[in-house]
């Protein structure tokens, strides 16, 4: 099987998962990336049997509309059932690196708001220790210089994402040569940096389920 295919795959899954959960008046957090979109567009399918979605990104809420799915905002919906995203990197206790798209920050906000955070990945996602995959940080434009440079002093190579504008109007450091023994600690020191918005390390609050595709199928881990 292609990527892709493994992704649709676990979109598959999780769409099982999800249908249970479904209600005239139940809103669900969705994702962003190539993962959470194959998600939306087998969602679509079962537009009329649940009142809408909050999603983490404005692409995710065009693609979303487009398929006639209504999108709320968070403001509007109280606590949702579920929040469904795909992941850069996830470890053995469902802690991840995530915000390759730049989505990190409303990601880490709308998963917050749910009580289930659904994680769907192919099988490359699943790493021993996190920070292959250079870790976003968030950060508000005229602390960029100062972040970075904290950033170094944690032993990371901080590199700014040239051209990326968040939907928040922020910018993103991306941490390489960066491998994290303890992403819960590392998580909060991060962001305690005074400019930093969020980082990428998903890990206070982990996935509850795994989705993970693989040539022998979907596995579902907890
Ligand atoms: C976006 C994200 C995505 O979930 C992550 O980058 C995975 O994307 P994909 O499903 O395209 O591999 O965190 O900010």
């Amino acid at each position: 099987m292609t990527q892709d295919e493994l992704k649709d795959a676990v979109a598959a899954a999780a769409i099982e998962e999800v249908r249970p959960m479904l209600g005239n008046d139940i809103v669900i957090g969705i994702g962003t990336g190539s993962t959470a979109n194959c998600f939306i567009d087998r969602l679509a399918a079962l537009r009329g049997d649940f009142r809408g979605a909050v999603a983490s990104s404005e692409a995710s809420a065009k693609r979303l509309k487009d398929h006639g799915i209504d999108v709320f905002e968070l403001n509007e919906v109280g606590t949702m059932p579920v929040y469904i995203d795909g992941a850069d990197e996830v470890n053995a206790h469902l802690h991840m690196i995530k915000g390759g798209g730049a989505a990190l920050t409303r990601e880490k906000i709308v998963a917050a708001c749910c009580k289930t955070f659904i994680c769907i990945a192919d099988a490359s996602k699943r790493v021993e220790r996190l920070g292959n995959f250079p870790l976003p940080v968030e950060v508000i434009p005229m602390a960029r210089s100062y972040v970075a440079r904290e950033l170094v002093k944690l032993g990371a190579d901080p590199v700014y994402r040239q051209g990326v504008i968040t939907d928040n109007g922020n910018q993103i450091l991306d941490c390489y040569e960066f491998m994290i023994d303890d992403p819960v600690a590392m998580e909060a020191r991060i962001n305690a940096i005074a400019g930093v918005v969020t980082n990428g390390l998903f890990a206070a609050r982990p996935a509850d389920v795994l989705l993970l595709g693989s040539e022998d199928g979907v596995s579902r881990l907890l």
